[in-house]
C-alpha cells in the first residue's frame, strides 16, 4: 500500500527531466529536417486552460496537453511554454496571478517556487510573455516556431508566427515520448505499484461487491487513497456476458447469478498511467469452462512475455498468440479437428474470439504516442493492434491477449464468412458464452537484455482462487462500507 504523498525513493531531490526532453525533441526534428538550422527554430505551447461546463458554476475536470506536460513536467492550467533551439532556453510561462481567484483558491505557486519545482531557465508570468519574445528570438518573423496546435494562444502577434500541426514536429514529439527516461520509467513503476493494491483490493473485497459498479468503486477508492488523483481512463468493470465486451462503460449489473468477473482500470500518477486487466471467478472457484479460458489466455501472454526483448516484431509476437488460442480451441473441442491449425489460421477464424492487439504503447497517455497502428489494415489480424514496430529498449507497453464470447463478434467475424463457421463446433461454443471473456494485461518495460514485468499483482489462478476465497470469509462489515 503506497501512502497519499509517498514518491519513490530514486525521485527524490529530482525534477521532471522537461528540459532533457525539449533537447531530445530538437535532435530528432533537426535530424529528419536538414533544411533547419538550431539558429532560427523555437517551439512555443500554450497547455490547456480550465473550461468550465455549459450553463453552470462548475469546471470540467482538468487534464494537461500531454505533449505540454512533456516538454515542462507543469501541470498549472494556462500555462505555456518557449523552448528556443539557438540556446536551449526553456521558458516556462505561467498565468498571471488572479486576485479574483485567490479569494476563493489561494496563492498559486510563486515564480521563485516554481523555479525551484520545475526544470526551466526562467519562469515568468503570462504578463511578460512579449518580454520573454524579444529577449529570446528578437525579430520573431526570422524564426520557424512550432506548436502543437493555436487552441489557448491569446496573443495575436505570435499566433501569425506559429506553425501548427507540422507533421515532422509530431514525428519529432511522439518518437521522443516513445523511449523513456528513468525518471519516467519511476513514475511509472509508481502508478502500476497503485495498481496492484487496487485489484488485490478488488479481488478481496467481493461480500462488499454486489454491483458492478462497486468493483469500480473499490478500485477508485483505494487508487485515491494512495494519491492517485486521477485514472487513465474510465475503468471497464464487467460481469458474465458482459466481460465479452471490450471496452464496457455500463458498469451496473448486479453480480448475482454470475460466474465471471473482469475488471480492467489503471491508477494515473503525475499524469503517467498503468493499465492492468485481471478476471476472477466470483464464488472462489474458477467453473471448467471459465478455467480452460483463462489458461488459455494465460498461456498465450506467457508465451508472448517470453519473447520481449530489444529487437522482437510486435506483430510476430500478436500472430504468436494467435496460434495458441488456434491449438488450445483445437483441444477444447471449439475448433473442429478436422481442420489443421495453419488452416484455421489463414482463415483467420480466431479474430472472432480476439480482436484486438496483443498491446500497445503506455505513458502519459494509455494508447500512447508512435505506435504506428493502421486502422485500415484489411487484414483482421493487424487493424486493430496499435503497436506495429520493432520493440527497443525503453519502450514501455502492455501485454494483454484476451478471448471472448460476444454474440456481436461472432456474427461479424464468424457468421459473416463460411469458411470460418465451418470451423467452429457451435454445440461445444454454446457452453461457453455465460462466461463472457478473459483478458489478462500486464504492463511491461522494454530492457536491453529483455524485460520487466511492472505489474506484480498474481495472474496464476490458483493464487487468484485464494485471494478471492480468503475475501468471501470476511464479513462485510469488516470492510469500509457502511452497507
Ligand atoms: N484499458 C484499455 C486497454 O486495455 O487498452
Ligand atoms: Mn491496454
Ligand atoms: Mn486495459
Amino acid at each position: 500500500m503506497v501512502g497519499p504523498n509517498d514518491i519513490p525513493e530514486a525521485l527524490k531531490g529530482h525534477k521532471y527531466p522537461a528540459k532533457s526532453h525539449n533537447k531530445k525533441v530538437k535532435d530528432i526534428l533537426l535530424k529528419t529536417r536538414d533544411d533547419l538550422k538550431s539558429d532560427d527554430v523555437a517551439v512555443f505551447i500554450a497547455g490547456e486552460e480550465v473550461e468550465g461546463w455549459k450553463y453552470c458554476d462548475t469546471d470540467r475536470d482538468f487534464r494537461q496537453n500531454r505533449y505540454f506536460y512533456y516538454l515542462t513536467g507543469c501541470d498549472i492550467p494556462g500555462s505555456a511554454l518557449l523552448y528556443n533551439f539557438k540556446n536551449d532556453n526553456l521558458t516556462l510561462v505561467l498565468p498571471n496571478i488572479d486576485w479574483d481567484d485567490v479569494i476563493w483558491s489561494g496563492l498559486p505557486l510563486s515564480l521563485e517556487e516554481a523555479k525551484k519545482e520545475y526544470d526551466a531557465d526562467d519562469v515568468v508570468h503570462m504578463k511578460d510573455l512579449e518580454n520573454v519574445l524579444q529577449k529570446q528570438l528578437g525579430d520573431i518573423s526570422k524564426f520557424k516556431i512550432y506548436t502543437t496546435d493555436l487552441d489557448n494562444v491569446h496573443n495575436e502577434t505570435l499566433k501569425k508566427h506559429l506553425i501548427p500541426s507540422d507533421k515532422d514536429f509530431f514525428f519529432a514529439l511522439d518518437e521522443a515520448r516513445l523511449i523513456k527516461d528513468w525518471y519516467e520509467l519511476e513514475v511509472l513503476k509508481h502508478a502500476a505499484k497503485i495498481s496492484d493494491t487496487c485489484h488485490l483490493a478488488v479481488m478481496s473485497a467481493l461480500p462488499i461487491e454486489l454491483n458492478e459498479v462497486q468493483i469500480e468503486a473499490e478500485f477508485s477508492y483505494h487508487a485515491l487513497r494512495q494519491g492517485a488523483r486521477s485514472l487513465g481512463y474510465d475503468p471497464i468493470c464487467c460481469s458474465g456476458p458482459a466481460c465479452g465486451t471490450l471496452h464496457y462503460i455500463k458498469n451496473s449489473e448486479d453480480l448475482a447469478g454470475k460466474s465471471s468477473i473482469l475488471i480492467d482500470a489503471g491508477a494515473e500518477w503525475r499524469q503517467y498511467t498503468s493499465d492492468v486487466t485481471r478476471c476472477f471467478p466470483i464464488n472462489g472457484k474458477f467453473t471448467k469452462e471459465h478455467r480452460e479460458i483463462y489458461e488459455t489466455v494465460l498461456d498465450m501472454q506467457t508465451q508472448a512475455m517470453e519473447l520481449i526483448k530489444p529487437g522482437a516484431n510486435w506483430d510476430d509476437l500478436h500472430i504468436l498468440t494467435h496460434k495458441v488460442l488456434i491449438k488450445h480451441f483445437l483441444d477444447l473441442g471449439i475448433f473442429k479437428k478436422d481442420f489443421s491449425e495453419e488452416e484455421i489460421f489463414q482463415r483467420r477464424v480466431s479474430c472472432a474470439f480476439y480482436p484486438h492487439g496483443l498491446g500497445h504503447l503506455m505513458g502519459l497517455d494509455v494508447h500512447d504516442c508512435a505506435g504506428r497502428p493502421n486502422y485500415e489494415d484489411p487484414d483482421p489480424y493487424f487493424k486493430f493492434l496499435r503497436l506495429r514496430r520493432t520493440l527497443e529498449a525503453g519502450m514501455v507497453l502492455t501485454n494483454e491477449p484476451g478471448c471472448y464470447f460476444n454474440e456481436f463478434l461472432i456474427e461479424e467475424f464468424l457468421k459473416k464468412f463460411p469458411e470460418r463457421v465451418e470451423v467452429v463446433d457451435q454445440e461445444v461454443l454454446k457452453k461457453y458464452m455465460y462466461i463472457g471473456g478473459v483478458r489478462i494485461e500486464d504492463d511491461i518495460i522494454v530492457t536491453e537484455t529483455g524485460h520487466e514485468n511492472m505489474t506484480k499483482i498474481t495472474s496464476d489462478p490458483d493464487e487468484i482462487e485464494k485471494i478471492v476465497s480468503k475475501g468471501l470469509e470476511r464479513s462485510r462489515s469488516e470492510f469500509h462500507a457502511l452497507v
